[in-house]
C-alpha cells in the first residue's frame, strides 16, 4: 500500500495537481514537478522493510518495520519530519510528513465551535488513481488529540464523511464529489486549543 501513495500538492495550486515522485511497486518513478514530502523510512538497517506508520507527534512518525530476512516481528522506529513539515495520517496504514505549504492547516483558537480549513477545488485523479484525504488533530504540545468530530465538507455542505471521537480521519474521495470544493473540519468539544493538518494524496490502484 505505502509504496503506491502519492502526495499531491493541491492546496495552493488549485487546478494544477502535481504528484510527488515516489517509487511505485513496479519500481517506476513518476517524475513530476515534485514537491518532496518526506515518506517515513525504516532507519534501522536490520529492520529495513516498511510495514506501516502512524503519526506519533506533529513532527514525528512511528514506523513499524521488519527484517527482510526474518519477517513477522514488527519493530517500531521513530522517523522525524523535517523543518516545515507536519505529520498527517493519510490512510489507515500510512502517515506522511507533508510540507506545510502543501498541507491545509487550521485551529480552533479555543473557541467552542466547529472550525474548518479553507476550501479548495478538487481535481479528479487520472483513472488509475484514487484520490484520498487525511487529517490529524494535535494539541499545542504536538501530541495527537482526540476530538468529538472530524468531518469533510463538499461545497460547504455537511456530508456523510465524518468520524466521531478520533484524532485522525482518512477517507477515499467518492467520484460523485470530484470537482467540488473540499474543506476539512473538526469540533474539538473542549476549549483546549487544537490544531489540525490535512492533506490529499493519490493512491495508485
Ligand atoms: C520515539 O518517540 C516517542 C515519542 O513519540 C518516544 O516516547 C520514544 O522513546 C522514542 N523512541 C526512540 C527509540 O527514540
Ligand atoms: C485563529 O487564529 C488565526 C490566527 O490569528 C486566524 O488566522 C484564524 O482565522 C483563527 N481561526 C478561527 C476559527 O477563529
Ligand atoms: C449545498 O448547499 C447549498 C447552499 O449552501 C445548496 O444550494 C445546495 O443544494 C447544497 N447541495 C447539496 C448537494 O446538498
Ligand atoms: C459527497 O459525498 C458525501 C459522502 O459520501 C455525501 O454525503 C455528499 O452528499 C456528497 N456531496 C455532494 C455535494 O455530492
Ligand atoms: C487514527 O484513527 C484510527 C481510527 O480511525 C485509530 O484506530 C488510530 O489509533 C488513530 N491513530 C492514532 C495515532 O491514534
Amino acid at each position: 500500500m505505502f509504496a503506491q501513495l502519492y502526495i499531491i500538492y493541491i492546496f495552493f495550486l488549485v487546478s494544477a495537481v502535481v504528484g510527488i515522485p515516489v517509487v511505485n511497486l513496479q519500481n517506476q518513478t513518476f517524475n513530476t514537478d515534485g514537491f518532496v514530502s518526506a515518506r517515513p523510512k525504516c532507519t534501522d538497517p536490520k529492520n529495513a522493510k516498511y510495514k506501516s506508520s502512524v503519526c506519533a507527534t506533529r513532527k514525528s512518525v512511528r514506523v513499524s518495520c521488519e527484517s527482510y530476512n526474518n519477517p513477522g516481528t514488527a519493530v517500531d522506529t521513530n522517523f522525524s519530519c523535517g523543518d516545515g513539515e507536519s505529520c498527517v495520517d493519510i490512510d489507515s496504514n500510512d502517515a506522511f510528513c507533508v510540507d506545510d505549504n502543501s498541507a491545509q492547516e487550521w485551529e480552533n483558537n479555543q473557541s467552542f465551535e466547529r472550525v474548518c480549513s479553507a476550501s479548495v477545488l478538487l481535481t479528479p485523479p487520472q483513472e488509475t488513481f484514487q484520490l484520498v484525504a487525511g487529517m490529524t488533530t494535535y494539541s499545542t504540545t504536538g501530541d495527537p488529540i482526540q476530538v468529538v468530530e472530524l468531518e469533510v465538507r463538499y461545497d460547504d455542505n455537511d456530508s456523510d464523511d465524518f468520524v466521531l471521537q478520533e484524532n485522525n480521519y482518512s477517507l477515499t474521495i467518492k467520484q460523485e464529489n470530484f470537482s467540488r470544493k473540499i474543506s476539512f473540519c473538526f469540533f474539538a468539544g473542549t476549549q483546549e486549543k487544537v490544531q489540525a493538518v490535512a492533506s490529499l494524496a493519490y493512491v495508485l490502484m
